[in-house]
């Protein structure tokens, strides 16, 4: 196993084992966050366009789990442009963002 390989599958080990924080992220927090450091790229607003690239918000919580989603910002694919926000943002700060992210599931 390559190292990076080893690399990704420890620290997806790690995401696993903190995924019982989320719910203490607070959205509020995410919006600001989400309007710092994620609108460049992303539509973050409620009921933002689904066929896009890359995703809105309100896409990404339609489709995906809570855990989906905190692993692809810890850890975004190789060759993706998704940033390695995680060297500048606090862990708690990616719970807020996650929380953000849920709350803007279509009802
Ligand atoms: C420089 C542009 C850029 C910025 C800034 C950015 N993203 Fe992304 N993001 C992307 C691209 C491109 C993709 C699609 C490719 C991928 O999934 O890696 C993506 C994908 C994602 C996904 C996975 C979507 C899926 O299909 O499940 C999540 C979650 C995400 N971004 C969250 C965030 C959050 C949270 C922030 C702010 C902290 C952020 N992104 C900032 C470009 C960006």
């Amino acid at each position: 196993m390559s190292a990076i390989r080893l690399f990704k599958l420890s620290a997806l080990i790690l995401v696993s084992m903190t995924t019982i924080s989320h719910a203490e992220g607070k959205a509020a927090e995410g919006e600001v966050l989400a309007r710092e450091w994620c609108i460049r790229c992303h539509n973050v607003e409620p009921g933002g366009a689904f066929k896009q690239h890359p995703p809105s918000f309100a896409a990404i919580a339609a489709y995906r789990s809570d855990e989906q989603v905190y692993s692809r910002i810890m850890i975004p694919p190789l060759h993706s442009n998704m940033p390695q926000i995680v060297y500048v943002l606090m862990p708690e700060n990616v719970d807020h963002l996650l929380a953000y992210i849920r709350s803007l599931e279509p009802k």
